[in-house]
């Protein structure tokens, strides 16, 4: 059987390091989305938003899902959070993936993990708690609508994150 599988969530859920440690584990190659398109933008996406806005990225996002969604591979993929809006990619990532895991946390925990973290555009705003907390609102289905899983990562430590994960394989 195929072990394709893809992580989503909130900025900050735990999606790359995750990841990483995942496709140590079962011996697989690790994509993460951000980093991909980073290369490929030729930029941070930080300064991509800055330049070309939100939907500019949305577009090139879309078009990278789709690309890895039709690949047949074994992977473990980190996606971005955002990922998750357009109603395409939440199918790409059902029928492309065997396994599609919600990284699940509150929007308070995730504060905690990024309140120092420069890298969010989506963040940089006056108030960044209630930032997450609206964009948790609107996202939680959507995660939800495009995951077969979903893992709670409130307290548990990576390692057992990545266990949880692998029973689920
Ligand atoms: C975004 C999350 C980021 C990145 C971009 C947009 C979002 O990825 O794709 O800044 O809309 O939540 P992470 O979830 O890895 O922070």
């Amino acid at each position: 059987m195929q072990t394709r599988c893809a992580l989503v969530g909130m900025p900050g859920s735990g999606k790359s390091t995750v990841g990483r440690q995942l496709a140590r584990r079962l011996g697989l190659p690790f994509i993460d989305m951000d980093h991909l398109l980073e290369q490929r933008l030729g930029c941070s996406i930080s300064s991509f938003f800055e330049q070309h806005g939100e939907p500019a990225f949305r577009d090139h996002e879309t078009a990278l899902l789709a690309e890895l969604a039709a690949e047949s591979g074994d992977m473990v993929l980190s996606t971005g959070g955002g990922v998750v809006l357009r109603p395409e990619n939440r199918a790409a990532l059902r029928q492309g993936f065997s396994h599609v895991m919600y990284l699940r946390a509150s929007p308070d925990e995730i504060y905690k993990r990024v309140r120092h973290s420069q890298t969010r555009p989506l963040l940089q705003v006056a108030d960044p708690q209630a930032r997450l907390r609206e964009l948790y609102r609107t996202r939680d289905p959507l995660y939800r609508e495009a995951a077969h899983y979903v893992i709670e990562t409130g307290r548990p430590t990576v390692n057992t994150l990545v266990n949880m994960i692998v029973m689920q394989l």
